[in-house]
């Protein structure tokens, strides 16, 4: 069972079209938390908790800053709390991204679409502690939703891709692949179409994808994340993830 925590709201702003930022502090998940792991967050007057993800982490602080969509009753009772309430979360939730056997000096491709982009920053920014070299792929709808470029900018050679060419290239984030040189592996969360494309797209290269994205429930409760593996059997993204190996899933 995982502990559950009050977490104190520090900042809420909105950094892009229904895309909300939110700064809590509790130093206990801040010390636990490893990329590609969520929040569970209770929202009074909603039965089910929501998965949310963790864009960005600060040991020293004792800060946790969440990311979200806007997608409905839940979510926009959440981006309304004010600082200095408090959030009822469970967590750090999930198995995040191993990055042990990334080597120092090495280079790593990150792919990240839409409301997928906030665990791969994090995990961007302890593999950039680890002196390794950082190429970011990020994918948006149009240019209204798009967030953390100057952020990735600091740490990742970064491209940004929309849908619709608003902004950066068009299309999707397999299109700028050609340009992005060789790479020891890939790591990347988003929706399933998009993890789909980029799996097959780079299917003989080492990857770990996040389906994030892919949850409901967060608890094994609805089997709504259920997922087929090579060696036919079934995965919870929500227990058993979100993270796997791209070559162990069939997405
Ligand atoms: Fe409901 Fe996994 S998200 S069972």
């Amino acid at each position: 069972m995982k502990k559950r925590h009050e977490m104190k709201v520090l900042s809420v702003e909105t950094i892009a079209k229904e895309t909300v930022e939110m700064k809590l502090y509790q130093p206990e998940v801040s010390q636990q938390t490893v990329p590609g792991q969520f929040l569970h967050l209770l929202v009074p007057g909603f039965t089910l908790r929501r998965p949310i993800s963790i864009a960005k982490v600060d040991r020293q602080e004792g800060t946790v800053t969440i990311l979200f969509k806007i997608v409905g009753g839940g979510t926009k009772a959440l981006a309304a709390y004010q600082p200095g309430m408090t959030v009822d979360a469970l967590g750090p939730n999930g198995n995040g991204f191993s990055i042990d056997d990334v080597s120092e000096g090495g280079r790593v491709l990150l792919i990240g679409g839409g409301i997928g982009i906030p665990p791969i920053y994090h995990l961007a920014k302890r593999l950039s502690e680890k002196n390794v070299e950082l190429v970011a792929v990020l994918g948006f709808q149009s240019k209204d939703y798009v967030f953390y470029e100057e952020a990735f900018k600091k740490i990742a050679e970064t491209y940004v891709v929309t849908n619709d060419g608003s902004y950066g290239h068009q299309g999707f984030v397999t299109h700028v692949f050609p340009e992005v040189g060789a790479f020891d592996q890939y790591f990347s969360c988003g929706p399933l179409p998009m993890l789909r494309a980029v799996t097959t797209e780079l299917q003989d290269s080492k990857g770990k994808v996040s389906l994030e994205e892919r949850m409901g429930c967060g608890v094994g409760a609805c089997m709504a994340c259920v997922l087929p593996t090579v060696d036919n059997s079934y995965k919870k993204i929500c227990s058993d993830g979100p993270v796997f190996s791209a070559q162990e899933v069939i997405l």
